[in-house]
């Protein structure tokens, strides 16, 4: 599968996972809340280190400096993102600040998803090209369950 496909289902498995979050905390089911944090966190966590140690440097070899700006954009919102999970791992969904800050690793998420999706995959799928694009898919694929087994 081509990286970019790869990383949009991921996309959309966070996405549900969010929705899924947001209906737990409407009815205030706070174990709930807690399982569907940590699978967020988890997806995220691999998602992030997928995308940085394999699709953005390979993009980045062929990016023009637009290109490796937006690269270097999206690596600093993943460490705000990072910031906050590291943050939530310590606390427990009762906490004042809890929703409030998985409020804002949504928002951030989705801003940063868009981006992804509008602009930086449409470019890597014009720029690397589909055999290249299937090759990095395979060692998305390997990497993360390596990385999943590693949790
Ligand atoms: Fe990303
Ligand atoms: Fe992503």
């Amino acid at each position: 599968m081509k990286a970019t496909t790869l990383l949009k289902k991921d996309h959309a498995v966070v996405k549900k996972l969010f929705r899924a979050y947001e209906k737990a905390d409407k009815s205030d089911a706070t174990a709930q809340k807690k399982a569907i944090f940590d699978q967020i966190a988890a997806e995220l966590d691999v998602h992030m280190k997928v995308e940085e140690e394999i699709l953005y440097p390979a993009l980045k070899k062929e990016s023009d400096q637009d290109g490796v700006d937006k690269l270097l954009e999206a690596h600093e919102e993943h460490g705000v993102v990072k910031t906050l999970l590291a943050q939530l791992a310590k606390m427990k969904p009762g906490d004042e600040t809890f929703d409030a800050k998985v409020a804002v690793v949504i928002e951030s998420v989705e801003h940063h998803v868009g981006e992804e999706e509008e602009e930086m995959f449409p470019d890597a799928d014009e720029t690397l090209g589909l055999k290249k694009l299937q090759e990095l898919g395979e060692r998305i694929e390997h990497r993360k369950s390596e990385l999943f087994a590693a949790r």
